[in-house]
């Protein structure tokens, strides 16, 4: 296993260029699997989630060639089966579901179970197909879905925490095909729902209002081969914007879309940042003092969970209390006793993280848990005096394209080496 050894305390300052957009990418791949003709799409960040995600399109019979940046796929013929060992290791892997049942008119799926950010149930991806009149029974850890045809209907996919974004994906792609007119309410508003209905929309479906909480697909009886160029992963641009302001740095983030990350910047500049933005590019600076601030995360256009532990690390250096509400995800706080490790005074009660802020971080070895609390280890060690090692830093690699460089391009000390 290898870590990231980071000497922190040094600011960071240069351009970095944002990659293709990870949560786009995976469904955009799945989405492949609903026509036999050749799709190429660019933009696709190299990353261990989407080879994975290719690896997945080949066990289901696909051709795929993956090659700097651009996957080329003809899903000439499939079959309509994905096994525990391909849903286990990446729970997105789920959203080849939709498109399977769609094309073949069945699908046996293993259930993906829980992870270490919370229950991750798929009931409203299931209520979805159910509505388009699938067949659905769950029998030793299997989904088998299947119909004679998908009709199209009115399905509502709110659930306890508001809307489901690769359900959404899902029904989506499932409706596709379906025979007549499908509305999707309370569907995920998010960006890469959208970036996947213009895909779909470029092979040939019929989709209005994706982006908003209500989608209209009109059922097509094929698909054609489309090319595409996925939008830029607005996670990894909080990322680098938060990494900027909690090292006191200026840094310029290029190829990204600020209009994906309202609410990030808002809080950015809450928390005392100073932003600039030009077109797609997007210039970061600590600006003032640092100031507290509270966070709750929510559905899209609200502040996204991926980005919650990346502003933790950064609020701890803010003197006052900040409070930080976690609506999404019920688990999803694994990094607080690894900050806790750097210094941080940090107490969790219920859904909320009280954040003493303002102390200094000091370096120490601390554990990555999942791709996101791993960045927000990356960012606190980054920002803290002496030496951090981040191990297990596999978790990071799923979501993160060349992080050690990009940020040694920006004058980090960070490298790569094996775990002891
Ligand atoms: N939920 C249900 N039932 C369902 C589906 C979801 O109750 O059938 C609940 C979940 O338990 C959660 C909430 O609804 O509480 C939202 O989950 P959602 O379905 O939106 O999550 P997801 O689609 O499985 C994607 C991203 C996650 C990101 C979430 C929320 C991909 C591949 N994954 O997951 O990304 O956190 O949306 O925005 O797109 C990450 O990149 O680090 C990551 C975890």
């Amino acid at each position: 296993m290898e870590s990231f050894l980071i000497k922190g305390g040094r600011p960071l300052r240069g351009e970095v260029t944002i990659s293709g957009s990870k949560n786009a990418a995976l469904p955009i791949m799945a989405a492949t699997l609903l026509t036999e003709e050749p799709c190429v799409l660019r933009g696709i960040p190299e990353l261990s989630d989407t080879r994975f995600m290719a690896q997945i399109l080949k066990s289901l019979g696909a051709d795929v060639k993956f090659e700097g940046g651009t996957l080329a796929v003809r899903a000439k013929k499939i079959r309509g089966y994905a096994d525990y060992d391909l849903v286990r290791k990446m729970r997105g892997s789920i959203c080849v579901a939709g498109p399977l049942l769609a094309r073949l008119h069945k699908a046996r799926i293993s259930l993906p179970g829980g992870c270490v950010i919370g229950a991750r149930p798929i009931n409203l991806h299931l209520k979805g197909f159910e509505s388009l009149g699938a067949k659905i029974e769950i029998e030793g850890g299997y989904v088998h879905a299947q119909t004679k045809r998908l009709i199209g209907a009115t399905t509502f996919l709110g659930g306890r925490q508001g809307s489901t974004v690769l359900g959404t994906a899902n029904v989506m792609m499932a409706a596709a095909l379906a025979e007549g007119v499908t509305v999707i309410e309370s569907a995920a508003c998010e960006p890469e729902v959208v970036d996947l209905a213009h895909f779909l929309n470029s092979m040939g479906a019929r989709i209005s209002g994706a982006g908003s909480p209500t989608i209209t697909v009109e059922g097509v009886d094929k698909l054609h081969g489309a090319e595409h160029v996925i939008i830029p992963d607005r996670i990894e641009t909080a990322t680098f914007a938060i990494a900027a302001a909690a090292t006191n740095g200026e840094v310029t983030i290029k190829n990204c879309r600020p209009d994906h990350l309202r609410a990030v910047l808002d809080k950015l500049t809450e928390a005392g940042a100073s932003l600039q933005q030009r077109g797609g590019t997007l210039t970061v600076r600590r600006g003032r003092k640092l100031m507290a601030a509270d966070v709750t995360t929510l559905p899209y256009s609200g502040y996204p969970t991926d980005a919650q532990a990346q502003m933790m690390a950064l609020l701890t250096l803010a003197p006052g209390i900040s409070i930080i509400t976690e609506r999404i995800f019920e688990s999803r706080f694994m990094h607080v006793s690894e900050l806790a490790r750097l210094g941080a005074d940090i107490e969790i009660e219920g859904p909320s993280a009280i954040v003493k802020g303002g102390r200094p971080l000091s370096g120490a070895p601390v554990m990555a848990s999942d791709l996101r609390a791993s960045a927000a280890l990356v960012i606190a060690g980054l920002a803290a005096g002496g030496q951090t090692q981040v191990n297990r830093i596999y978790h990071l690699d799923r979501g993160y394209e060349k992080m050690d460089e990009k940020l040694r391009k920006l004058g980090a000390k960070i490298q790569r080496v094996e775990e002891k």
